[in-house]
């Protein structure tokens, strides 16, 4: 791995841990390639060092951009996307000039200055899987996205293995479950619950809350990242989760207890068209391959220091509260 990095997306939530990881854990010089949309926040790079980090505000989907940044760099991490299930079913377009388009512009460049390329992407590419079905997703599972965003998301991984392919780009991918953690956008689940709360307006769960996603740190997801850009096998998917299943209604008693509330102190909303029903991930390649393991094994525990992030961190997410909920009270949500 070369010790020039860009991380497209870096100021967002999983992209800016993984450059705190980067620069806690390696020496490389990290450069942000970031548009700070609504939903990228230059603050969550506060603190780091800016002889090793620098921010660039533009868009993937710029060659003329990439280009010239491709020209400095020995190995891209591509977070960078449209990431809200919600927003794709309101408005889809951003999902594909970001999500396809863009990650097409970064693999022409990777392919023309030969830069290793790693893909971030989703455990949703696979679709859903009966609640009570044992199963879970593994690298050979067949894709079958059901949001925009998640075909957006398959799209750009389909784009990824054909670049490998045909024109020999050093690439790998990775699918990861469903990540929780400091500096996470107030329109996601966990963060919009305990702001609310910190708010005094009571939770909103869609639907009956029988959904289970698999929670995996974002720290663990960044180490697991970090393994893969090291050793991880050119051309290779490899699926990133820590066996975090848990129902929505399970993780929201869970906030209401830990937040001193009733645990029927929440609503229920109009639910999410084509929700998803469970994701859950078998990790064992990454973990038998590379030898990973996950450090945050205690949900409630994150859950713990995440709640208080949020609520030592006012700051950081009150200029995102009253227009996300805004938007949310609109479809009933
Ligand atoms: P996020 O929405 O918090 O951050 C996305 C970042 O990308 C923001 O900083 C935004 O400004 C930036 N961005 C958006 N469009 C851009 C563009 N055209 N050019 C440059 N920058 C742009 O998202 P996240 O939750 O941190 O997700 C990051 C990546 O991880 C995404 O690729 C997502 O699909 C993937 N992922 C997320 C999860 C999860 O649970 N959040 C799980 C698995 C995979
Ligand atoms: O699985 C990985 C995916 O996880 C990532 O690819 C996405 O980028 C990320 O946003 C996340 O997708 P989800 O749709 O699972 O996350 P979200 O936080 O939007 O919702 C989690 C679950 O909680 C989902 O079943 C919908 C439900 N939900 C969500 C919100 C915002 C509620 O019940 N109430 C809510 O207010």
């Amino acid at each position: 791995m070369g010790s020039r990095i860009l991380v497209t997306g870096g100021a967002g939530f999983i992209g800016s841990n993984f450059v705190h990881h980067l620069v806690a854990h390696t020496d490389a010089h990290v450069t942000v390639l970031d548009k700070l949309t609504y939903a990228g926040n230059a603050s969550s790079l506060d603190g780091l060092p800016v002889g090793r980090v620098r921010l660039v505000r533009g868009d993937v989907a710029d060659a003329g951009l990439v280009e010239q940044l491709f020209r400095e760099t020995d190995a891209v991490v591509h977070y960078a996307a449209e990431s809200h299930n919600d927003n794709s079913l309101q408005d889809p377009r951003p999902f594909l000039d970001t999500n396809v388009i863009g990650t097409y512009t970064l693999l022409e460049a990777a392919r023309r200055h030969d830069v290793r390329y790693h893909h971030i992407s989703t455990d949703e590419v696979y679709g859903d899987l009966e609640i009570d079905d044992p199963a879970r997703f593994t690298e050979s599972t067949p894709y079958n996205p059901s949001s925009p965003y998640s075909a957006t998301k398959g799209a750009s991984d389909l784009l990824v293995r054909a670049w490998v392919r045909s024109f020999g780009v050093r690439a790998t991918i990775s699918n990861c479950s469903n990540n929780y953690g400091p500096r996470q956008h107030v329109e996601k689940f966990i963060p919009r619950q305990i702001t609310n709360l910190l708010d005094g307006l009571r939770p909103k769960l869609y639907g009956a809350g029988a959904n289970v996603r698999d929670w995996i740190h974002a720290e663990d997801h960044s180490s697991a990242v970090l393994a893969i850009l090291e050793r991880g096998r050119i051309g290779e998917t490899y699926l990133i989760g820590a066996d975090g299943e848990l129902s929505n209604r399970d993780v929201l008693a869970l906030i209401l207890r830990k937040m001193g509330m009733p645990e029927d102190g929440f609503d229920h909303v109009a639910d999410r068209p084509g929700h998803d029903r469970r994701y859950a991930i078998d990790s064992a390649k990454l973990r038998s391959e590379l030898g990973w393991t996950p450090q945050f094994r205690d949900f409630e525990r994150g859950l713990e220091e995440t709640i208080a992030w949020y609520r030592s961190n006012e700051d950081w997410w009150r200029p995102q509260k009253a227009r996300t909920e805004a938007d949310y009270r609109k479809r009933g949500q």
